[in-house]
């Protein structure tokens, strides 16, 4: 009998490269974004001549490819040139003009921020930028809670292109008319993928992230059926994720669509956004990591533990897991050092939690 052909060894795992699921790994391709980063790209191009660039407004529902898109071009004009600097900031996570301005000074690599305040810090890091030119990301801008920063760049920086990112279209008109008349962007609306599209972004990943042949071709077009049905790649790569990690749960050499449809269940927990929302459990895990910031999730766990806390670790992982698809953490993971692989867990913010 061969009882245990399939079953995976202690010392292997389904995953090539984890780090390739990460919402924010950015890879090497991004297809089917390729006229949207032409376009942003033109807007970055006159900065090469010493021109003023234009500014661009991006707008489409969350994971449909803005962020990773938009990452992609600075990269690339990254390569290409040391006279133009690239600033992105995720204002999810930076959420004030004075935070925003923190992380100016920090892209153009100003240490000394400690006890300035915004217009001094702004100061110093317009004195930088003003040297060369500036492409600056503003992510996720819908979730400023006040927009003097974009102000005070529209005036004051001479050559830059500013591209704000937001899910939705309105944003525009809710900007006060003082600022919106200085801003006067470019339309750029990201459509959600076609069946076909995402299919191939999923296999993409898959290729990253998984040791070759570990996928059952059914359990991947169900992955990939999902995020097209739920217009969102980073749920799909969600999927992905824990079914990995539900097949190597049970010492599968394979993933099959009973670890997709198992991960599914989990799926509806994806949208839990507000803290109100969450379970006994789910709040008892936040405060923890609210006392825990900064460290890493072996440690987290012992002070889950330490307060009582019953679940097991991979249960608790995967509520982790969850809780970044909620925004509620960030999560960094690190592969290779000392300790092999570990995952740092940051609290997201301590700003509103507002729907995304
Ligand atoms: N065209 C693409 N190619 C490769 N990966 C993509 C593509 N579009 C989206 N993704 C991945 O899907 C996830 C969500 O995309 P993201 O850019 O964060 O969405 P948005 O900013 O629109 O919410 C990210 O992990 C991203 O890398
Ligand atoms: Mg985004």
């Amino acid at each position: 009998m061969s009882l245990f052909r399939d079953v995976l060894g202690a010392d292997e795992s389904l995953f090539r490269n984890e780090i390739a699921l990460d919402y924010s790994f950015v890879p090497k391709l991004v297809p089917y974004r390729e006229s949207e980063q032409h376009n942003v790209a033109s807007c970055i191009r006159p900065l090469f001549q010493q021109r003023n660039g234009r500014n661009m407004f991006i707008f489409g529902q969350p994971g449909i490819g803005k962020t990773v898109a938009v990452r992609h071009v600075l990269n690339e004009l990254e390569e290409q040139t040391d006279d133009i600097l690239p600033i992105y900031i995720n204002c999810w996570q930076h959420n004030t003009s004075f935070k925003v301005f923190l992380e100016l000074c920090d892209a153009v690599g100003y240490k000394f921020t400690q006890n300035k305040r915004s217009d001094e810090l702004f100061l110093v890091a317009r004195q930088i930028i003003n040297k060369k030119s500036a492409v600056f990301v503003f992510d996720e801008i819908d979730k400023l809670q006040d927009y003097d920063f974009l102000y005070s760049i529209l005036e004051e920086v001479y050559r830059k292109a500013v591209i704000a990112i937001a899910n939705d279209k309105g944003w525009l008109s809710s900007l006060d008319s003082r600022i919106r008349s200085r801003l006067m962007p470019e339309p750029l609306e990201f459509r959600p993928y076609s069946l076909e599209e995402t299919k191939g972004i999923i296999m993409q990943r898959m290729e990253h992230a998984f040791s070759q042949g570990v996928w059952a071709d059914d359990a991947l077009g169900l992955v990939a059926g999902k995020a097209f049905e739920m217009h969102d790649i980073r749920r799909g790569l969600f999927l992905m994720r824990q079914a990995g990690l539900a097949a190597e749960g049970k010492a599968s050499k394979r993933i099959t669509t009973e670890h997709v449809l198992s991960s599914i269940e989990a799926l509806d927990d994806f949208s839990i956004k507000d803290e109100s929302e969450l379970d006994d459990e789910g709040r008892l895990i936040l405060e923890i990591i609210k006392k825990n910031s900064g460290r890493k999730i072996g440690d987290v766990y012992k002070a889950y533990q330490d307060a009582g806390g019953k679940a097991v670790y991979r249960t608790f992982q995967r509520r982790i897991d969850r809780f970044e698809g909620d925004r509620f953490v960030v999560l960094k993971r690190i592969a290779g050092g000392t300790e092999g692989k570990t995952t740092i867990v940051n609290l997201a913010n301590d700003r509103k939690l507002t729907e995304f």
